[in-house]
């Protein structure tokens, strides 16, 4: 007898319907799997006839063929271990066939019949209630991820003998609510991070502002110990939550990447990623046989953070050239080509010379100018013009060392923040896809960075003694309208622009 069940596989961070065919026929016993699937789905073989066993079920001792479809995709994962059973099980005539294709399946059964959270739900959620499939079945522990889709019914099984017994009588079944008590929480800790902790570091705090504000990329330079790594991570707690449609986005890629399982139903919190400097370009920009989002693109819409910047290897740095201009990255690889969102704020830090005190007011440098000149090497130029905000953090004096700090609240500082976003948003209203300062292109600046005298003579001046880019001065101008949007200006002004080109001055001072 012949069977079909719907499944799903995820390409990219979207979703492709896929059929799964189970056919029990006369010959020799044994199971084949047809239609490019992966290792992991050739082993679901064993899996599932094991399991079918030890769930209480009878495997059939016949010729089983199982075919995915469409034949031209590769398809992955142990996500198929429960429509395959499900489809056995409706091929033997064990369970009824008739509901099958109103529902989706998904998830991976251990030998004990028990159903384990699978990786990229929610897109899969997404796109069957597109479709109009009338409910997915899966793993409870992924039941908050899916609920997420409104219109679609979805029903969280702990055990195939649960699939099964839904199967016969669907209507005695709810389907799970959206518990909104469940958040993901990624950055709990950091919230915690206020940034009245910080002595001192005005001009640091200023453009850690700044950088929330308008999302600009930002690098702190500085001898060890001055608080770069602490300022930094301070940051997500002065960034303005993430809107609905923000949320979904995030928790799109978080769910590809299978950072979601059991973790609850939404990201909320904007993503702070701090990837080790001994990052791989591929854990950094995404990769894989099956291209899965990289560090750049589980930052979508917050921070990534480079702590140490020179340590990380110059080629991997020079990933980020591309999606930092594009705010997406294209993967290709010989059968498919997938494009992963990285729209992030990048902040880094690094001492700003090896021994680390080159500038410092007491202790000596011992680095020679060659061996400087080859630590700012590894930072390319191209690197470098695409951070807007370069900020000198210098040692604390001893008595701000001694003193309580006395700095504002990053609540206080998030306020600012939101009403200089707000203004910025209200400004692109008729734009699409345009959400903050730093995004904008060419044209945006032609219309909402019109320059007087005074402020073209001085970004002249500056382009002429620092050896601006284009792409440079571009970017001195966003920031000068994000320090326009703080000070609740409409106008760009001389002092903003000034304010702003003094933020491009460290890696021409080496
Ligand atoms: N401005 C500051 N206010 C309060 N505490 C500070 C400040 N700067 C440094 N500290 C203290 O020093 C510790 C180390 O700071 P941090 O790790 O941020 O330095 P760093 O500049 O990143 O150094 P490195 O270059 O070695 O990474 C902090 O955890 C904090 O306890
Ligand atoms: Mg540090």
């Amino acid at each position: 007898m012949l069977a079909r069940v719907w499944s799903a596989s995820i390409v990219g961070i979207d979703a492709v319907k896929v059929g799964v065919e189970v056919d029990i026929s006369g010959g020799l016993p044994g199971i084949v799997v047809l239609g490019l699937p992966d290792s992991a789905i050739q082993e679901s073989r064993e899996r599932v006839k094991a399991t079918l066993k030890n769930a209480g079920f009878a495997f059939p001792m016949r010729k089983i063929v199982i075919n995915l479809t469409p034949a031209d995709l590769r398809k992955e994962g142990p996500c198929f271990d429960l429509p395959i059973s499900v489809g056995i099980l409706a091929a033997s005539e064990q369970v009824s066939a008739d509901l099958l294709g109103d529902y989706l399946f998904l998830g991976e059964v251990s030998l004990d019949g028990t159903l384990r959270p699978v990786a990229g739900v929610l897109p899969i959620a997404a796109n069957a209630q597109k479709m109009g499939i009338a409910g997915l079945v899966l793993p409870a522990d992924n039941a908050q991820e899916a609920s997420v889709v409104q219109g679609l019914a979805v029903y969280g099984c702990k055990h195939l003998s649960d699939v099964v017994n839904f199967l016969s009588n669907p209507g005695r079944y709810k389907p799970v609510q959206m518990d909104d008590t469940v958040e993901t929480l990624h950055i709990t800790s950091l919230h915690s991070a206020d940034l009245q902790d910080v002595k001192g570091q005005a001009h640091a705090r200023r453009a850690l502002e700044i950088a929330a504000a308008g999302g600009h990329n930002l690098i702190f330079v500085g001898p060890p110990g001055s608080g770069k790594t602490m300022l930094a991570r301070r940051l997500p707690g002065i960034l303005p939550p993430l809107s609905f449609a923000e949320s979904l986005e995030v928790t799109r890629i978080h769910s590809v990447a299978g950072l979601l399982k059991n973790r609850g139903s939404l990201v909320r919190d904007r993503p702070f990623r701090s990837p080790h400097h001994s990052a791989s370009g591929p854990s950094l920009v995404g990769g894989g046989t099956f291209p899965r989002p990289g560090e750049i693109s589980l930052s979508h819409r917050g921070i990534l953070f480079l702590d140490e910047l020179t340590e990380f290897k110059r080629d991997v740095l020079e990933f980020l050239r591309q999606p930092l201009e594009d705010g997406y990255v294209t993967i290709s690889r010989t059968k498919q080509s997938v494009m992963f969102p990285a729209q992030f704020t990048l902040v880094a830090s690094t001492n700003p010379c090896p021994c680390g005190y080159y500038g410092d007011t007491i202790q000596q440098c011992t680095c020679s100018p060659r061996q400087r000149e080859q630590y700012w090497a590894k930072l390319s130029g191209p690197l470098m013009d695409r951070i807007d905000l370069q900020v000198a953090v210098n040692r604390l004096k001893p008595e701000e060392i001694t003193q309580q700090p006395t700095g504002e609240a990053s609540i206080s500082v998030r306020q600012r923040v939101q009403q200089a976003r707000d203004r910025a948003i209200t400004r692109f209203q008729e734009e699409v896809n345009l959400r903050c300062n730093a995004q904008m292109q060419s044209r945006h600046l032609q219309k909402w960075c019109k320059l007087d005298d005074a402020s073209r003579n001085l970004l002249e001046a500056a382009i002429r003694k620092l050896g601006l880019s284009a792409r440079a001065s571009d970017r001195v101008l966003k920031v000068g309208r994000t320090i326009a949007d703080l000070a609740g200006e409409d106008e760009l002004k001389a002092n903003h622009v000034a304010e702003a080109i003094q933020y491009r001055t460290i890696d021409r001072m080496q």
